[in-house]
């Protein structure tokens, strides 16, 4: 009599240890596939930079900076200032501004890019990265994209 008791008692045990890790595994899993399939959205977040001062760069000219490790160009137009990337679009090499053709040029592949970032020749499928660009007591700001890591990359 207490022996089958206590095996009744171990049955229940064990099959509600098993139905509740498989409860516990399925909740896990539709919890991740609803993070999967409708991801939080993040409001996007962005430092801000001092790139330069105002009429430090001649118009018509260049200045590159690093940020991190990668270039990045400030020029100076005739409608202000603008900001690139110095990375190709293309394979993600360094571009190097040329002033007397006012243009940037990408040694790796040939691409040329006007002095605005447009694709004029080359390789590239897009223009350069530009950044957001705020001019404020003369000082050149620009405004970078903060990167956070989501829970699936
Ligand atoms: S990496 Fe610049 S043109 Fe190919």
């Amino acid at each position: 009599m207490i022996n089958e008791e206590n095996q009744k008692r171990r049955s229940f045990l064990k099959n509600f240890g098993i139905i509740g890790a498989l409860l516990i595994a399925v909740g896990l899993f539709f919890r991740d596939l609803w993070l999967y399939l409708y991801p939080p959205k993040r409001k996007k977040k962005f430092h801000k930079y001092l790139v330069a001062k105002l009429n430090s760069v001649p118009l018509g000219k260049a200045k590159e900076i690093t940020l991190g490790n990668d270039p990045v160009f400030v020029v100076h137009l005739d409608q202000g200032y603008r900001v690139f990337s110095g990375i190709c679009t293309h394979l993600g090499c360094h571009v190097r501004w040329e002033e007397e053709k006012q243009r940037f040029f990408c040694p790796c592949h040939k691409g040329v890019y006007d002095k605005t970032g447009k694709v004029i020749s080359g390789p590239p499928p897009r223009p350069l990265d530009q950044f957001k660009v705020e001019e404020d007591k003369n000082l050149v700001y620009i405004y970078v994209e903060t990167k956070t890591r989501g829970p699936w990359s």
